[in-house]
Order: C-alpha cells, then structure tokens, then sequence
C-alpha cells in the first residue's frame, strides 16, 4: 500500500483499520481469472470483512457473496451483490432467517441438517415457493490447519456425512418445495497444502456423479472458502493451481464451481495502525503499551495468530516487546516478543494482514469504540466507517425505559 501512514493517522487518529482497494481488485481479478473458460462464482465470504463499501467494490467487480446470517444477506443485498450471486449457509439458521432468504430469492440457501431441511421445506409450503437449495458435506478430510478453523472433519459440527447427504438429495428430489441445486463444502480456513482440497472435491465430485445416476442434477458445485494468505513466511496455494485441482477433479461434470474466498481477499488488503501510549519494563520483560487492544483485533489473542508489526518509525536499535493494549486481560496482546526499536509517546505501529476477521470480530469490550475504518482507492483516501462514540454504545441502553428503577 503506498501511502503516507503518517498523514492518515493525523487524519482519521488511531486505532485505525486501513484497506488497499486495489489490492482487493487484484486479488478478485487473479481468482477469477483462474477459473477462466470455466462456469465459475466468486462468492465472497461477507463474515471475513463486512463493511459495504468493501462488499459494494467487489459487487462491482462481478463478486457474489456468501452469507452466514440474514444481517449479512441484508449487507450484500444493500451494497449491491445481485441477489442471484447470493448464497445463505450456515449451521444454525432461524425461521425468520429462512423465511426472508426465500423471500429475498436468493440463489441459494445451503443446508447443513436434516432437521433443517424439514424446516426450510415447511417454510417454502408455507409461502408457496420453491428453495433451492445445496447441501454442505462434511467429507471428513484433514485440512492441517488450526483446530479452531478446521471445519472438514466429523468431529467438527459442520455439514452432514456423505450418506447423510444422499438420503437429504433424495428426499429434496421429490419435494415439491425443495429444489436441489448445489452441492458444498468448506474443510477449513488458512489451507496452505492443495492435497485435502483436492481429496475432497473428489470425494464430493464422486457423490455428484452418484447423484447423476439417479437423475439428480447438481449445478452448482461450492468449494467453500479457505485459501490461506502470507502472514509471516507461510508458502500458500497459487490461484491457477487451486482452479487448477479442482477443474482436475470435476471432470466430465457440468457445473458452476462456487468458491468462498474471505481471508485470501482480505487479509493483505489490509492493515491496522495503533498509536504508542506507553512503554515500560517488568523486570526483564519489554511492553509497548498501544491504543489498540484485542476488542479491535482479536486473532492474536483468540488463536495465538502472527501479526508482523512493524514501528513506521525505525531509528535506534531494536529490542524485543510484547504489545499490549489497554483492555484489562492478559491475554490482551497484539503481538509477542515484537522487535521494535525505542518508542515514544504517539509513535505509529502498523499490524500488518488484520483486513480479514479483523474490524469483523472487533467489540465494545471495556467500553472501547470500535475503530474507524478508511478504504485506499487509486492513491486516494476514504472514511468507510465512522468511529464509533459513546452515544453510538450505549444508544439501545438509552432507548429503553428505566423508570422502573426510579
Ligand atoms: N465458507 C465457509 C462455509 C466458511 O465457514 C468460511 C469461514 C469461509 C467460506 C471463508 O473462509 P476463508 O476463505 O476466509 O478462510 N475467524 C477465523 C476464521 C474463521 C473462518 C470461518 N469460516 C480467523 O480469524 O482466522
């Protein structure tokens, strides 16, 4: 990203989420361009970073976007996502979340029960309409990622079993409100080994053909999410390679390949910039005491994830830190054993590849506002999100009436 870090943080003051716009750009035109020649959907995945100008700029660029809940169908139908390119998935949907799906028509709600099924198919009789749906399956593969981000296994609450699926295939077939139009699944996130990935779309291209054999017609074939990025020296997948096992696997099938990229969109789109409050010394231990904490950015603390930090002012010989903000937890630390030079009072620290699961898992813990948030298009600078004030916080408080305690 070139721009002068400086100049925005007098602007918009910190703990400052910044996104490269056409980063975003690059990254969706490599995505898709993978998948040349073939019937493909990039359906970006919403949780990852929600803020509309960032789901309206790859609207724009042809994105759909996959949702997991009816607050992100909202956001991507608001920010201009056709509602054909919209997809609803997710373990636990409620009723009025199934029922505003259908009426949104979206191109698909994806099932991850039996129980669900019954549900969704209640709802479509109900209002007299057919869902189309898919349905995820877990194909119980080892992605070698993080536990708490794996998501293929059987132990995980993810998806049904490939038998599972079928009897589910069977039963949407001869539904009258059921329409099964796709297949899915999703065996993690930050996948950095193509080998799980292509083990599973054989897996699921094999049911797919078994479905074919019993007339079952599936159309849209979803890969799921899960292309990991660089966040220190990982070796991550080549867009032209993943397009590549995939198209290997699906063979002979005539199908729309859907994929689910959040991480691998955002997280080098963006960064977040925290000012130096304070340093101090506990004994032997270095602390950089900053402005922003793990309600602003929660992967070190939640995963133990790395994120390079870096100082933008980089005289003086270098020593290693913990940075810390100011929430009351120990587990409040942005990174650990940091190698930054001496600080001072304001000086800017940039925690680098936070544009995904960033600003998205962010909360008002200790009362703190959520940061703003700018977009960087063509070397310009735009507000995307205000920071958020105390009357923003406590504003549902205050509409509710407390006389009662008077
Ligand atoms: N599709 C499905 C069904 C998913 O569950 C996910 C992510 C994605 C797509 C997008 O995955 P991606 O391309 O971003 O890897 N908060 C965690 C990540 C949780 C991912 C949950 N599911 C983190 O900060 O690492």
């Amino acid at each position: 990203m070139s721009l002068d870090i400086t100049t925005l943080v007098k602007k918009y003051d910190t703990p400052l989420y910044v996104y490269d716009f056409n980063n975003i750009t690059n990254r969706y035109e490599e995505l898709k361009g993978a998948f040349d020649g073939k019937k493909s959907l990039v359906a970006y995945a919403v949780k990852s970073n929600s803020n509309l100008a960032v789901i309206r700029h790859l609207a724009k660029l042809g994105a759909g976007a996959d949702c997991v809940s009816i607050g992100e169908v909202h956001r991507a139908l608001k920010a201009g996502v056709k509602k054909y390119r919209i997809i609803f998935s997710g373990v636990g949907k409620k009723d009025s979340e199934i029922r505003e799906a259908l009426q949104q028509d979206i191109l698909l709600i994806n099932l991850e029960s039996e129980d669900e099924m019954k549900r969704v198919e209640m709802i479509a009789n109900e209002m007299d309409v057919e869902a189309r749906i898919s349905i995820r399956v877990n194909p119980n593969v080892d992605p070698q990622t993080h536990p708490y981000i794996s998501t293929g296994l059987h132990e995980n609450k993810f998806g049904v079993s490939l038998d599972m699926a079928k009897r589910m295939y069977i039963y949407a077939k001869k539904s009258e409100h059921l329409n099964p139009v796709g297949i899915h699944f999703h065996i993690g996130s930050q996948l950095t080994e193509l080998a799980p990935i292509s083990e599973a779309c054989e897996i699921v291209a094999d049911l797919v053909r078994s479905l074919k054999a019993i007339n079952i017609d599936i159309k849209f074939f979803d890969v799921g999410g899960g292309l990991g990025v660089v966040y220190n020296n990982e070796t991550t997948i080549k867009p032209k390679d993943y397009a590549h096992a995939i198209t290997q696997k699906i063979k002979g099938l005539d199908v729309t390949i859907l994929s689910e990229p959040g991480r691998y969109m955002m997280a080098n789109s963006g960064i977040f910039l925290t000012k130096v409050l304070y340093e101090k010394q506990n004994g032997e231990k270095r602390f950089v005491i900053v402005d922003g904490a793990m309600n602003d950015l929660i992967r070190p603390s939640l995963y133990n994830a790395y994120h390079k930090i870096e100082a933008v002012q980089k005289e003086g010989e270098t020593t290693l830190a913990d940075v810390v903000g100011p929430v009351c937890e120990s587990g409040d630390f942005l990174g650990k054993n940091v190698a930054l030079p001496p600080l001072n009072h304001n000086d800017i620290l940039v925690v680098h590849s936070a544009g995904a699961y960033g600003f998205t898992m962010s909360s008002n813990y200790n009362t703190r506002g959520r940061s703003a948030e700018v977009a960087i298009l063509d070397g310009k600078d735009y507000l995307i999100r205000e920071r958020e004030s105390f009357e923003d916080q406590i504003r549902l408080e205050e509409a509710c009436d407390i006389s009662w305690q008077e």
